[in-house]
């Protein structure tokens, strides 16, 4: 799909990139050329994925705490500066909203919100002192914007990171940084699904009630990312990408479910006789 030098010389930094589509869109980068950085919170997790990658920088990092994002940040620029961020790092799990606790509303915000601004906002400080440009791209979900049940502090998280990608490409566009974001619909990892399918035949709902009725390949939203992370893709400032098979506007067109209610008969009754019989 692209020359394999697309992203040749990059340093891309991928929170979360040890596990799932943060580990896809690391593998992808690197074999366009870049040189993937990686974070987590598990050694372990990190250990492995480099290995897979063949040469990761990896950093042992919580996000949600601004401190260690920082000792991280400065960690890195040591080495050489970031020429990309991917904001994928995320918590989240099904559950019924009244039954929340403050920590449990507060795991998930801390990751998905207050995580995403600690490391955004350190790298476009870095990238505005230096004069330096930057891309941001920032995984979030099509619920950001439509919302939904039962996982109301990730739509919350995802919602403000998205206010946070518009904004700020405005505010740091004419300065060199580059803001866009992918929604990806079903995209089966472990991670996820652990969390999010407890039932085996909601996982066959989840995956295939989209117009196409499959799930995404990692490699689909891998190849996405990489076209928004390239300097190819420069005049795309403040976007969100959905990458969903058509899910969520499956979901909101009104008459978008007839088709599986509707008979040939049935369409045929409709259709008013030729006039003159
Ligand atoms: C209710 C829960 C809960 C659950 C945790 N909590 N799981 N409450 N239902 N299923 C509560 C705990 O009881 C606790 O509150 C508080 O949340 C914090 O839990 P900890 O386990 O101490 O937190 P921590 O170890 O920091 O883990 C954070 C986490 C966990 C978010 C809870 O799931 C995690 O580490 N997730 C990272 C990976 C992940 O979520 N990946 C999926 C992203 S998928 P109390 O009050 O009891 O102390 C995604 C895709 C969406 O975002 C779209 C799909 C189509
Ligand atoms: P995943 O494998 O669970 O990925 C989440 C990653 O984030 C893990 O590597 C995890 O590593 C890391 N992480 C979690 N909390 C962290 C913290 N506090 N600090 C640093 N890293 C942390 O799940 P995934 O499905 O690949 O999700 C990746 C992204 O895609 C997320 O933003 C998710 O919301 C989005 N998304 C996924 C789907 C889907 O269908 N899979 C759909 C829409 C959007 P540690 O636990 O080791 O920290």
């Amino acid at each position: 799909m692209f020359q394999t030098d697309l992203l040749a010389g990059k340093r891309i930094l991928v929170t979360g990139g040890g596990s799932g589509l943060g580990l896809a869109m690391a593998r992808r980068f690197h074999q366009l050329g870049a040189m993937p950085v990686i974070c987590g919170r598990r050694k372990d997790v990190l250990t492995e994925a480099a290995r897979k990658l063949g040469d990761a920088e990896t950093h042992i990092c919580d996000v949600r705490d601004a401190a260690a994002v920082e000792g991280m940040l400065e960690a890195i620029w040591r080495a050489g500066p970031l020429d990309g961020l991917v904001n994928n790092a995320a918590g989240n799990f099904i559950a019924r909203t009244e039954t929340l606790s403050p920590r449990a509303v507060d795991a998930v915000l801390g990751i998905v919100l207050h995580g995403t601004a600690y490391v955004t906002l350190g790298c476009g400080r870095r990238w505005l002192e230096a004069g330096q440009r930057g891309t941001v791209l920032s995984i979030v979900t099509t619920y950001a914007w439509t919302g939904s049940a039962y996982v109301v502090p990730s739509a919350m998280a995802k919602a403000g990171v998205l206010a946070m990608t518009r904004s700020l490409a405005v505010e740091w566009g004419g300065r060199g940084i580059r803001l866009n974001a992918i929604a990806p619909g079903p995209f089966p990892t472990p991670g996820a699904w652990e969390r999010l399918v407890p039932k085996p035949e909601m996982a066959a709902m989840i995956e295939q009630r989209n117009p196409l009725g499959r799930s995404g390949a990692h490699i689909e939203l891998a190849n996405l990312a990489s076209y928004l992370m390239a300097d190819q893709s420069g005049y795309v400032n403040g976007e969100v990408v959905t990458i969903d098979g058509g899910e969520w506007l499956k979901g909101a067109g009104e008459f978008n479910f007839i088709g599986e209610l509707m008979t040939e008969a049935d369409w045929d009754a409709l259709r008013p006789a030729p006039k003159g019989e």
